[in-house]
């Protein structure tokens, strides 16, 4: 019995629900390490999408019809799905994106130039993905505010007091921060972030994208003020996610995009606005997506966050023993705190080649600045390779990629 069955996890009942991971690649098992760029689907979510798009389909707040209703009842009760999972207060504090980055670009337009003032500050961290990094430098070039970012250790930890230092003059507005790195699987300690930084007087906005994969998120406990996450890497479709935002800072803000479905009522003179969070949901959205996100979401509440919270550690830790007994592999992110994103590199060789001659062996890793370019300039590389895991993974798998890496090295050498 290994670590895993141990935890009460059945691995192997579990990856009967992803088809994929039977698949062949050039003749061998695929071990797939890359669900931090996106996760394999069970066959709930397919079916789900299936089953709307054969039995169930019109455009959603629309018709009076059976068929739109129906289907506009099937969507909004994936709103009420995210709710339950991030434990929002009130299901209108849910706004349907497409993914992460438009939450943060609505944040950005909507919040930034609508509520920010010039002059004000917005920190980010070191260890951002472009996605928290690109739409602030937008706001700051268009709307006169100033971007600050907020150091890492080199342990690849948040730095709180660098974190305060740039508080410390009242003017910052948002501290936009994510809550696991995607490149060294750090979890950022959000409460404190949070509390720190309401105490002189910032909103918090949280890049959950990572993280609530692996790890129940309580935005109420948290207190945070926004809080993302995308679903196609929570086992649901690509196109759909989600923003959480307190109801009273999503009502102060005006719309980000304009359009169908945002409105109040329509004429040449003026519009009016729907309430929110139709306010920022404007034209015809991802509905089979939405759909599909919440037989995704469904999926991991019937697994439970402890069994893949005690998984995901299991996997990091062999993970982290098997790759640092090997020779001439180095580790990026050494955090207390930190989970199943792994990022190295093997000297003498580059990543892309690292990840080029794993893939020869069916084990897909990604390789490159995972786009968080900054970041790898603070980590002194190019480039790295990056194993991740999902529900799915297996030990086996991690030994896999240790023991494929070895020969890796002799090639090399
Ligand atoms: N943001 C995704 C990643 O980290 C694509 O790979």
């Amino acid at each position: 019995m290994n670590a895993i069955s141990q935890l009460g996890f059945d691995v192997t009942r579990i990856r009967r629900d992803f088809p994929i991971l039977s698949e062949k690649i050039r003749g061998k098992d695929l071990v797939f390490l890359d669900s931090g760029a996106s996760a394999q689907k069970p066959v709930v979510v397919m079916e789900a999408m299936l089953h709307a798009m054969q039995h169930q389909y019109a455009n959603v707040h629309r018709g009076l019809h059976w068929m739109s209703e129906r289907t506009t009842e099937a969507y909004e009760e994936t709103r009420d799905s995210i709710a339950r999972l991030l434990n929002a207060a009130d299901r209108s504090e849910i706004v349907f994106t497409h993914n992460s980055t438009e939450a943060f670009n609505l944040v950005a337009h909507s919040f930034g130039r609508g509520v920010l003032k010039p002059g004000q500050a917005v920190v980010v961290s070191e260890m951002e993905h472009h996605a928290n990094l690109v739409p602030w430098q937008m706001l700051r070039d268009a709307h006169g505010v100033e971007l600050r970012i907020a150091p890492i250790t080199d342990a690849g930890e948040l730095d709180m007091a660098g974190l305060e230092s740039l508080l410390g003059d009242g003017k910052v507005g948002l501290v936009s921060i994510t809550h696991m790195s995607n490149v060294l699987g750090t979890y950022t300690p959000a409460e404190r972030i949070v509390k720190l930084a309401h105490a002189y007087g910032a909103k918090v906005m949280l890049d959950g994208s990572q993280a609530v994969v692996h790890r129940a998120v309580d935005v109420q406990a948290l207190d945070v003020d926004f809080y993302t996450f995308t679903g196609h890497k929570l086992y649901g479709p690509t196109g759909i996610g989600a923003l959480y935002g307190k109801r009273e800072l999503l009502d102060s803000m005006p719309p980000f995009m304009g359009g169908g479905d945002m409105i109040g009522s329509v004429t040449y003179q003026k519009s009016t606005w729907a309430e929110t969070p139709h306010k920022f949901e404007a034209g015809t959205p991802a509905i089979l997506e939405g759909i599909g996100l919440n037989a995704a979401i469904k999926y991991v509440e019937a697994i439970g966050y402890p069994a893949i919270a005690a998984h995901e550690t299991a996997l990091t830790e062999h993970a982290l023993a098997r790759l640092s007994s090997i020779d001439g592999v180095n580790l990026f992110g050494r955090a207390q705190d930190r989970g199943g994103v792994i990022s190295f590199t093997l000297d003498g060789a580059h990543a892309h080649d690292v990840a080029t001659l794993l893939d020869r062996q069916g084990i897909a890793v990604r390789a490159g600045h995972h786009c968080a370019e900054p970041l790898m300039h603070r980590l002194g590389v190019q480039s790295t390779a990056r194993a991740s895991f999902g529900v799915y993974t297996t030990l086996e798998e991690i030994d896999a990629l240790a023991d494929t890496l070895v020969r890796v090295r002799e090639f090399f050498q």
